[in-house]
């Protein structure tokens, strides 16, 4: 049976009981973590979302009746109990806990929601399978690490809001029911009832509506945003995420990278204590490609990347020869330390390479001694060998590992390599934060797929100006004044300076196959508002989950998020997405094919 809360009124939450309350009278209310019954004297551990607090009923301070009602207290039951804050003794005080000097003697309790036992215990880290625990999410967010990570979360969009403002920046919301926006990935799409077949697309972000915003003068945007997008999910990836979004007018990349570089460096001081340096350090596309394999370079540690090609041009080893004569390139990676490691272990090495799309990893192993064990430099002279030794800076006890192949192969290949080792190594640190610029992309990738170009960031993109001339000619060339921006391996953020001129904008559009029916088509709104004076502009946008989850040392974005959904975008908890009634369908002229299962 349930209690009322009558005349009771919650004096703290469960950690605001401090020794400062000695002797005074403390009402507290919250969910039963554990309860311990020694016979004449029962404990219970009440949590609420600032932690944990001992209570102690004893017959003598509560009355028999409300000892009776205290053995009835089971796990996950809401209380409220009046109490006193005492001193514990030495022997009893518990150092895990914020409280653990002081315990409450009850000397009132109400029962004031009763529980099933749960699913399962709710405790930190917990180790029941995610499925289960995503069903009953209202009981694992009770857990204190998630509730954690949702008050860092709430922290760091508090502090964004409150220094964007102070540099100016308004806060305005954009439609969810929009046009198709091309970020590039598949848009979730709601039919419209009032016209019969046709849909909304929910943004993908709000990339139109935040320039159209600086057309209108409105010269400093920032937006806390969802975004949906229909891609495969991964663990960084979620169908709705949500964005830091910004825009400035009247700006270039520099402007743009130093504010969101304060805006960093103010999240991470307020939020963890932690003073990144400023600034932070750029490479472009092709130096973060040549020395880490990977547009988003984990800089925690080094093992660069290092480009042999010239030095085995000639080497008369067919595997390198081979590469570099069909255009490729060999590079290799020093992973320091490892040329103890045994065979076995080398070869698993391979096998991630192969993994990776490498026909083979080639390696030379330097023993502490100083001797090479290899099967490769038998194919090649002592003084390439040297020199390729010298060129990894290979010391006793170093495996040097090689890739020869095309360099869109040898980058992934050598980037994940780098990564695997580093991890096991343990060099990458989670309390450590490197972060990196990386500038000048392509503007432009082929897309086998679509047999075309496709915008690399987005079609709104400006080229550099000295390679606008290309567009026409060498699409592949021209490069983009677009960055991003990446934490410990991830990108967190991208944006760019944005085409501001129609007749740019048209022939980016050209240079994506359309024709100048279907850009007007989908972006006539966009390209006619070019008529009417645009400022020059750009912006950026951070992925708020992935910061926070890499701020909280999550594995999953899943664990930022309250409500996440699974691997197959579904909510496990609601079920969605689920079946609607056919007075539905038919409202929205809406037939279903039967589906083969
Ligand atoms: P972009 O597509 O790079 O840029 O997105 C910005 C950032 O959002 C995060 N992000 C995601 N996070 C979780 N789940 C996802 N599915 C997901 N997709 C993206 C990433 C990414 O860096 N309109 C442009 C920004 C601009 O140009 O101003 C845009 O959306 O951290
Ligand atoms: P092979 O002569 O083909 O047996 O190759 C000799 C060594 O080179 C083996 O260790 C292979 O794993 C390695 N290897 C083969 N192909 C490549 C490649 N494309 N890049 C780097 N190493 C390779």
């Amino acid at each position: 049976m349930s209690e009322s809360m009558l005349n009771l009124k919650r004096t703290h939450r469960c950690t605001e009981v401090s020794e400062k309350c000695i002797d005074e009278k403390v009402t507290v209310m919250g969910w039963v973590q554990k309860r311990r019954d020694l016979g004449g004297l029962i404990f219970v551990d009440l949590r609420d979302r600032s932690g944990i607090l001992q209570v102690v009923f004893d017959q003598s301070s509560i009355g028999e009746e409300g000892f009776k009602k205290a053995e009835r207290i089971r796990s996950e039951f809401v209380i409220a109990l009046e109490g006193v804050v005492e001193k514990r003794t030495d022997e009893t005080e518990n150092t895990n806990l914020q409280t653990g000097s002081i315990e409450v003697r009850a000397i009132e309790l109400r029962i004031l929601s009763e529980s099933e036992t749960p699913p399962f215990q709710i405790e930190e880290n917990s180790p029941v399978k995610e499925d289960l625990r995503l069903k009953y999410r209202y009981l694992d967010l009770r857990r204190p690490d998630i509730q954690r990570n949702l008050m860092i979360r709430h922290k760091v969009s508090t502090v964004t809001r409150k220094f964007m403002d102070t540099e100016g920046f308004l806060e305005i919301e954009t439609p969810m029911l929009t046009k198709s926006t091309p970020e590039g990935a598949r848009d979730y799409l709601v039919p419209s009832r009032v016209h019969p077949g046709q849909f909304y697309a929910l943004p993908q972000s709000p990339q139109i509506f935040k320039q159209l915003l600086m057309l209108s003068g409105f010269d400093r945007y920032i937006q806390i945003v969802k975004c949906f997008r229909d891609e495969d999910l991964r663990s960084d990836r979620q169908p709705e995420f949500t964005q830091i979004d910004m825009e400035l007018s009247f700006v270039d990349e520099d402007d743009i990278m130093s504010v969101n570089e304060k805006l960093l460096y103010e999240m991470f001081k307020e939020v963890l204590g932690v003073e990144i340096s400023l600034p932070i350090d750029r490479l472009t596309y092709q130096e973060a490609m040549d020395r880490f394999g990977s547009d988003k370079p984990d800089t925690r540690f080094g093992m660069e990347i290092v480009n042999l090609s010239d030095i085995v041009t000639e080497c008369g080893f067919k595997v390198f020869t081979g590469a570099i004569e069909n255009g490729g390139s060999v590079r290799g990676i020093n992973a320091k330390g490892c040329g103890s490691l045994p065979r076995r272990q080398i070869d698993a090495l391979g096998e991630f390479a192969v993994n990776c799309g490498a026909k083979g990893l080639a390696w030379i192993a330097i023993t502490e001694e100083g001797e090479l064990k290899s099967a490769i430099t038998k194919f090649l002279s002592e003084e390439k060998v040297n020199e390729i030794i010298t060129a990894l800076d290979g010391k006793p006890g170093d495996l040097l590992l090689f890739c020869a192949d095309k360099n869109t192969v040898v980058y992934n290949t050598l980037g994940n390599l780098r990564l695997e080792i580093a991890e096991k190594l343990e060099l990458r640190k989670k309390d450590e934060y490197k972060f990196v610029w990386v500038t000048e992309f392509p503007l432009l990738e082929w897309s086998a797929e679509q047999k075309r170009f496709v915008a690399m960031h987005h079609p709104f993109t400006m080229p550099l100006e000295e390679d606008l001339a290309y567009l026409e000619s060498d699409p592949a060339r021209v490069r983009a004044k677009a960055y991003d921006i990446v934490l410990n391996g991830n990108e967190i953020g991208g944006g760019s300076i944005r085409i501001h001129q129609r007749d740019v904008q048209e022939r980016m559009f050209a240079a994506l196959g359309f024709t100048k029916e279907e850009a007007y088509d989908r972006f006539g709104f966009l390209l006619n508002a070019f008529k009417y004076g645009v400022p020059p502009h750009g912006g950026l946008a951070f992925g708020l989950d992935r910061i926070v989850m890499l701020m909280t040392g999550s594995d999953s974005i899943r664990d930022v998020i309250a409500f996440p959904k699974v691997k197959d975008a579904s909510c496990a908890m609601t079920d969605a997405p689920g079946n609607v009634e056919n007075k539905q369908l038919a409202e929205l002229s809406i037939k279903i094919d039967k589906l083969e299962i």
